[in-house]
């Protein structure tokens, strides 16, 4: 048995070796047919309509936002609860986020926080679907109509979710996943986005590659480069190493999201009557992957205390982001400071044992009686 119980867990299935063994010995290590087959696969598991891949989440949401037009001097309206790069993406365009709130129960933006932060400035709305329950995408989508303003939905954590039986990635203008190491799906690191408008996704797959869509050359040419390039593109694109990963995670991924559900519904069952601490609530219209499982504790530094003397590792996954200086300063958002004050995660993952998972719900309605 092990004693220290993580809080996080790779998933690499066993095949992902062979995969990646078979693009080196092809010798074609660069961006190529196996990255076409990993946006290929995608599109065919999670009904995504156009897809890109970058090599990793944040470099995503850059090309995303660059591609979106969002630049110096814009805002893109966003939510403070969330890793930074969601927000670090829009200050590398030069361009500012101006925080709404987040709804306490789901760690979500809150549509009704948004509207009065629109501005002439506005170029965008983002939001992120918080360790994978989706955020209110019909409201959300409706502010944008109403604007405007296309809304950007980071799915860095949403593998696999789903809000109103359709998978995140298949509806909505543009859409980013992460494949970083911890992530379901996993390419150690990579990204993936999906968007249904299919002038924006030329305009992505330019912007991933220094402004020039590598599909549009042509390797037969002596000189495959266009004539002219006339947007200032990233060096983003995935390559094939990292795409062999990707398929390899891909064929066993409902494995991964199949122990997860168990494992959340698990801590769901046992731990809904806790009173010092609170589930996340999921609205009836959608079905969470599990990524992470972050809950909300009366007394954080003692429930850490506990949960680590048993040999259970807990960590505060995100701060609310306006305590960093390089985002201008704290706002008055009272959900967000509610849950920067109270949230911690559990440990879940595909990794994890029964007995392990008895052993952290065991701690936790332990904390939940002294
Ligand atoms: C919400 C969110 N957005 C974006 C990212 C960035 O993804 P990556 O690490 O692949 O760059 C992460 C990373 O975990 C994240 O949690």
């Amino acid at each position: 048995m092990r004693d220290y119980i993580r809080l996080w867990s790779t998933f690499v299935p066993e095949d992902t070796g062979a995969s990646i063994m078979e693009v080196i010995s092809y010798g074609w290590l660069n961006t190529g047919e196996k990255e076409l087959l990993l946006r290929q696969e995608l599109s065919k598991k999670f009904n995504f309509p156009h897809c890109v891949a970058t090599n990793n989440g944040t470099a995503a949401l850059r090309t995303t936002f660059a591609a979106l037009g969002v630049g110096p001097g814009d805002e893109v309206v966003s939510t403070p609860y969330t890793f930074i790069a969601t927000n670090t993406s829009i200050l590398e365009q030069g361009a500012t986020p101006v925080f709404a709130d987040i709804d306490y129960d789901t760690f979500n933006i809150d549509p009704e926080s948004i509207d009065s932060k629109i501005t002439k400035k506005t170029k965008a709305i983002v939001g992120v679907h918080y360790g994978g329950t989706p955020f209110d995408l019909d409201a959300v989508r409706e502010i944008g109509r109403s604007h405007n303003l296309p809304v950007v939905e980071d799915a860095a954590h949403s593998w696999g979710s789903k809000y109103k039986g359709n998978y995140i990635g298949s509806t909505g203008h543009v859409v980013c996943f992460s494949l970083q190491a911890i992530k379901i799906l996993t390419t150690a690191d990579g990204g993936i986005i999906s968007t249904s408008n299919e002038e924006l996704y030329e305009n992505l797959q330019q912007y991933v590659w220094y402004g020039v869509d590598r599909e549009q050359r042509d390797p037969s040419s002596i000189d495959p480069m266009p004539d002219q390039i006339d947007k200032l593109g990233f060096k983003y694109n995935m390559n094939d190493v990292a795409a062999a990963m990707g398929l390899a995670g891909l064929r066993h991924v409902d494995e991964a999201l199949g122990r997860r559900k168990e494992i959340g519904e698990e801590y769901r069952r046992e731990l809904s009557n806790c009173s010092r601490v609170t589930l996340v609530q999921y609205p009836d219209n959608v079905v969470p992957n599990y990524q992470i499982f972050p809950i909300h504790v009366a007394d954080r530094p003692q429930f850490a205390r506990h949960m680590e003397g048993l040999g259970i590792q807990v960590r505060v996954n995100n701060r609310r982001n306006d305590r960093y200086s390089i985002f201008g300063g704290l706002r008055d958002l009272p959900s967000t400071k509610r849950a920067d004050d109270d949230a911690i995660l559990i440990p879940i993952h595909a990794d994890l044992t029964e007995s392990e998972v008895q052993r952290i719900v065991d701690g936790v309605n332990q904390y939940d009686k002294l």
